[in-house]
């Protein structure tokens, strides 16, 4: 079955690499993008007309997420699998405690906490229509309590958190639809938020990733992984 996949975030890092590796492997992509002008999407398009439906997408706005359920409808009425990609870090982040932009959080607790859980909220139905529909949280290992040693990232870490709970939230609710819902960490790549003295390739990480999301199918599974697919600490 040919399958239809939403990824938000997908201009660039880690979403975008998912986006080349779905069309590589034949499905219909949706790519949420705030902007449909972002090279690499206007590149790949080129290479897949069919297959490939970029996505005005802002995750902070439920106008905007809104408006891509409408596009997409006008598609299909069928998701197999939305990414939750599409994250912030605050320019403030890495900055201690005294000098922690503390309003700065709440932009990236809107994004990162609460932007998954709109995109949810509003394309539900179509993954409810799917013979086995996932919901793919990209989290992080610095969402973690229980192995936290960090000592700043109040914005970063607290939104990761938040969507940690997010998805134990629907996962709950989903589980009697058969919808397999995930918190992932990703692993430390080379992108603008990881940098460039990571030590991941993001290409690598999506083929790795999306090979570890077909492999997974059991609702009953531990939900919080890492990139190997092992349960990570809440
Ligand atoms: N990189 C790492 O080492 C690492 C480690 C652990 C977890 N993660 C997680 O992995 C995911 C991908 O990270 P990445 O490293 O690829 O990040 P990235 O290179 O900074 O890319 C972030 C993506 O999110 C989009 N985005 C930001 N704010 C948005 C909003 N309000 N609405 C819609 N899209 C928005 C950006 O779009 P624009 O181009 O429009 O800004 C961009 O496409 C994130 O969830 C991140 O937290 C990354």
């Amino acid at each position: 079955m040919e399958r239809n996949i939403l990824i938000t975030g997908a201009s660039r890092g880690l979403g975008f690499f998912f986006v080349q590796k779905y069309l590589e492997d034949g499905d219909t992509v949706f790519a949420g993008v705030r902007n449909l002008q972002s090279p690499g999407i206007v590149k790949l398009k080129e290479a897949y007309p069919k297959f490939l439906i970029p996505v005005e997408l802002e995750v902070r706005s439920t106008k905007s997420v809104d408006k891509a359920v409408e596009l997409v409808k006008s598609y299909t009425d069928r998701l197999d699998i939305i990414v939750n990609n599409a994250a912030v870090h605050s320019e403030s982040s890495f900055e201690v405690l005294e000098k922690a932009d503390i309003d700065e959080c709440l932009d990236v607790y809107d994004i990162n906490g609460l932007g998954p859980i709109r995109v949810a909220k509003a394309f539900v139905d179509f993954v409810r229509k799917s013979p086995q529909g996932k919901i793919i949280n990209i989290s992080s290992e610095s969402g973690s309590l229980t192995t936290c040693k960090r000592e700043k990232e109040f914005d970063y870490c607290m939104s990761k958190a938040a969507l940690n709970m997010g998805t134990k939230l629907l996962a709950n609710y989903l589980k009697k639809d058969n919808i397999l819902v995930l918190s992932v960490h990703p692993g430390w790549m080379r992108t603008d938020m990881g940098g460039k003295h990571a030590h991941l390739d993001p290409y690598k990480t999506a083929c790795k990733l999306v090979e570890l999301f077909d492999s997974m199918c059991d609702v009953n599974d531990p939900i919080f992984i890492d990139n190997t697919g092992k349960e990570y600490p809440w």
